[in-house]
């Protein structure tokens, strides 16, 4: 396992639509495992293949509630309702601003096995996936937001959530 560097929004890289995953090997295991230690040590909650400059359908997802989600492949299949959240990105430091999404997700998804698997989401979990699954299309929080935040509008937003 190792930590990997991470791809700015300055390159090229993050712009390109990634490749679907075919061979479910050591490789993509060790693609994993780094992705996951690499997002841990900068404190993420998600990470996408192209943002380690692979450009695969590969994402993990960890909401620091110990369960470890890797969706390869993910297609999102349905959305309802929307709503406003505070975004930020490994790729896009010092960076931060409401963007709109849908709510409710579901997806299918296969795991390291090449196992199919289904999902629902909403929340902060259908944010997180929304997020990563743009980074797979090279799409950047940045493209979409509807206003970006400075650091004291972000302290106050925290402080307004937390009532
Ligand atoms: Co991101």
């Amino acid at each position: 396992m190792a930590i990997r560097n991470i791809v700015t929004k300055e390159s090229e890289q993050l712009r390109k639509k990634c490749r679907t995953v075919v061979s479910f090997d050591e490789k993509l295991h060790i693609l994993l495992d780094d992705m996951y230690d690499t997002m841990v040590s900068l404190d993420g909650v998600g990470i996408a293949a192209p943002q380690v400059g692979i450009l695969k359908n590969v994402i993990v997802v960890d909401l620091n509630d110990g369960e470890r989600l890797e969706l390869i492949n993910p297609l999102i299949s349905f959305t309802d309702g929307t709503c406003q959240e505070l975004e930020g990105c490994l790729s896009c430091p010092y960076q931060w601003g409401l963007v709109t999404r849908p709510k409710d997700i579901e997806l299918s998804y296969v795991d390291r096995h090449n196992k199919h698997k289904t999902l629902k989401a909403n929340g902060f979990l259908a944010r997180v996936i929304q997020h990563e699954v743009d980074h797979l299309k090279g799409v950047l929080f940045i493209d979409i937001v509807d206003k970006f935040l400075n650091d004291d509008e972000v302290d106050e937003y925290m402080k307004q959530r937390e009532k």
